[in-house]
């Protein structure tokens, strides 16, 4: 087996039953990490964890070195990223507490460092982004959740946006209009940067509302924290099973 790496996103600083082997604080070309890289068994596999948002959850979406977070997993040899986010729900099957695993995504933020291909370096160069989730990587999440029978969704275009807010209904709206399924604030750059250097990516995406205007009245913590505790227990034995079948 590739080796692995989970980054966890809100709701999953920590990844219970990883029997914890090493702990790295690596420094990169690009800056520091969010937290430190930790190295444990996961279900009999080695795995790497990295919480996005640092451990405690302090970093905002838009202040993210998502750079140095792939910068680092690629120094330890990761080959196979799971990306594990909250997210909203636009469309009708994208019900909270329910878990998506997305085949596309648009990005819709700014004034993030997206890519390593800009400094002398480095000769230009355009990735071919055609498939930004990796599908064999995909395909076997997908096969893990039938197998252990966790509902999901199969497919969902993901609209990345700037946060730290969330949308307004009008803005809902549009991205809606654009084909978007669901609405996070971490998918890009990561996506582009793993795949920039050849690591293959997929998403966990965690259902923790309705998006704006999908519902009456305001977004609550209260209902996003509630939701994301109830995905949560079905991300654990998705990735249980995950690791579990994959030979990838
Ligand atoms: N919008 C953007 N990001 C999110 C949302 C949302 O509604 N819920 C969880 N992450």
């Amino acid at each position: 087996m590739t080796k692995l790496a989970i980054i966890g996103g809100t709701g999953l600083t920590q990844l219970e039953g990883l029997a914890i082997t090493r702990r790295e604080q690596l420094s990169t070309p690009y800056g520091a990490p969010s937290a430190e890289f930790i190295t444990g068994e996961f279900n009999h596999q080695s795995v790497v964890f990295l919480a996005r948002h640092g451990n405690p959850h302090t970093i905002a979406p838009h202040k993210i070195n998502y750079r140095a977070n792939i910068w680092g997993l690629k120094q330890l040899g990761v080959e196979d990223i799971i990306a594990v986010a909250a997210v909203g729900g636009i469309t009708e099957a994208m019900i909270p507490a329910h878990i998506a695993i997305p085949d596309q995504i648009i990005d819709y933020t700014y004034s993030r460092k997206h890519t390593f291909f800009e400094d002398a370096n480095y000769p230009v160069t355009h990735i071919d982004f055609t498939f930004p989730y990796t599908p064999k990587l995909r395909n076997a999440l997908i096969a893990a959740a039938v197998h252990a029978g966790i509902k999901i969704s199969q497919h969902g275009t993901y609209g990345c946006t700037q946060g730290p807010r969330l949308e307004s209904i009008a803005e809902i709206k549009r991205m809606e209009r654009d084909g978007c399924d669901l609405v996070g604030m971490t998918g890009m750059p990561e996506a582009a940067l793993a795949k920039e250097l050849g690591m293959n990516y997929a998403s966990i995406s965690v259902i923790a509302n309705w998006a704006a205007g999908k519902t009456d009245g305001e977004i609550t913590m209260a209902e996003i924290e509630q939701n994301l505790h109830a995905g949560m227990a079905n991300i654990a034995q998705l990735l249980q099973a995950f690791i579990a079948r994959t030979v990838i």
